[in-house]
């Protein structure tokens, strides 16, 4: 305030603002917001932590968590990922011991990722009986019975251009292929144990194909998770040096996943291909990534009535725990406000690396 209008506005001030009175002498003055406020007040309801806790609209439960775990075949230890701090690669062996960790914990649902080292053109091995998708699912399902099995199917992992289904002669993906060996591949993980499937390929018909490839060898009763609205993110870097299917390698192919994975400026088209899940005979949506697509999970959420999923992605953990370890964050505090988001938003279930943390935390 300038020195003019303070002397104008002097004659209105409590005098408390301007010189120490008593409070009976206060009471005399009128205030200058006198009648000004309505009678509902929204800090009433925000008073104290037992009435927060009352009118708190969303939680993030163990319940809601599905942890994400990479396996590597052919490896003595478990191998750091540098850019994902507390995350780790799984040996075969390992990968029972961290089933346990979360079994006791209470995680109700595990996501698992191969790291191959048998890659080819098709990814081969990831829909042989025997190859490591099949025995990572067979494994888990042993050392956890009560946590469900999430197959994540996809063939980026396992072939050795590193995208997500066989390349036709365009250099581009072939769509019709790749839903012919991901039906495949689904039968291979439910025969294996998987409780339910994930396609995370975003091929065109890969849910209906799924269903049916399901339906016909017995397998009615697994549920499919659509990879529904899944981006062309960068956020997607620490998981592609994590599960070793970063591109740019192979230069007869994309360095990117833009002919089928959504571009992040389209919203109606994420809904549409989300919606299109819905009737290929989807039984969760998820989208991915989570905090930079909240508007696309909230949207899905008033138009769909299937159960949503969100993954929080390895960028986004990097993210939180890089600036946690900089100093710039708590870890908790920071990863439980952005799961919130996640449940505010609209999702029942939330796929995130810091699982394990999140249910030490909720627990104690
Ligand atoms: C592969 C796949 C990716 C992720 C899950 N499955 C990477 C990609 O599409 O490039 C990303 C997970 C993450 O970043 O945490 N289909
Ligand atoms: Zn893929």
């Amino acid at each position: 305030m300038t020195d003019k209008t303070s002397d104008k506005l002097k004659h209105l001030l409590p005098d408390a603002m301007t010189e120490p009175k008593s409070h009976a002498e206060l009471m005399k003055h009128k205030r200058l917001t006198e009648n000004a406020f309505p009678h509902v007040r929204m800090r009433r309801l925000r008073q104290n932590s037992a009435v927060r806790d009352m009118v708190r609209e969303n939680q993030v439960q163990v319940s809601d968590l599905i942890y994400p775990i990479f396996v590597e075949e052919d490896i003595d230890t478990p191998v750091a990922i540098k850019s994902m701090p507390g995350v780790v690669r799984e040996t075969e062996k390992t990968l029972t011991a961290k089933m346990k960790e979360a079994q006791e914990l209470g995680i109700r649902s595990v996501m698992l990722f191969g790291v191959s080292h048998h890659k080819d053109h098709n990814g081969s091995d990831s829909m042989s009986p025997n190859g490591l998708l099949a025995r990572m699912i067979d494994r888990a399902k042993q050392a956890a019975p009560d946590v469900a099995i999430t197959a994540d199917l996809c063939f980026c992992e396992y072939t050795d251009h590193g995208h997500c289904g066989p390349i036709n002669r365009h250099g581009d993906v072939d769509n019709d292929k790749t839903v012919e060996n991901i039906a495949m591949q689904a039968v291979i993980a439910a025969e294996a144990g998987a409780d339910i499937v994930a396609p995370s390929g975003m091929m065109d018909g890969q849910v209906s194909g799924i269903r049916h490839a399901l339906d016909v060898t017995g397998f009615t009763h697994v549920p499919v998770m659509a990879y529904a609205a899944k981006f062309a993110s960068v956020f997607y870097g620490p998981f592609r040096d994590a599960a070793g299917c970063s591109l740019g390698h192979d230069v007869n192919v994309p360095a990117h996943r833009k002919s089928y994975q959504l571009d992040p400026a389209n919203s109606r088209e994420a809904i549409r291909d989300a919606l299109m899940d819905e009737q290929e005979g989807a039984d969760i949506l998820m989208v991915k990534p989570g905090m930079p697509y909240l508007d696309i999970l909230a949207k899905l959420r008033e138009k769909t009535e299937l159960p949503l999923a969100v993954y929080q992605i390895s960028g986004e953990y990097a993210m939180i725990r890089l600036a946690a370890e900089a100093g710039a964050l708590n870890y908790q505090s920071a990863m439980m406000e952005s799961l919130l988001s996640f449940k505010r938003a609209g999702a029942d279930m939330i796929l995130t690396y810091s699982a394990l943390d999140v249910a030490n935390w909720l627990n104690k």
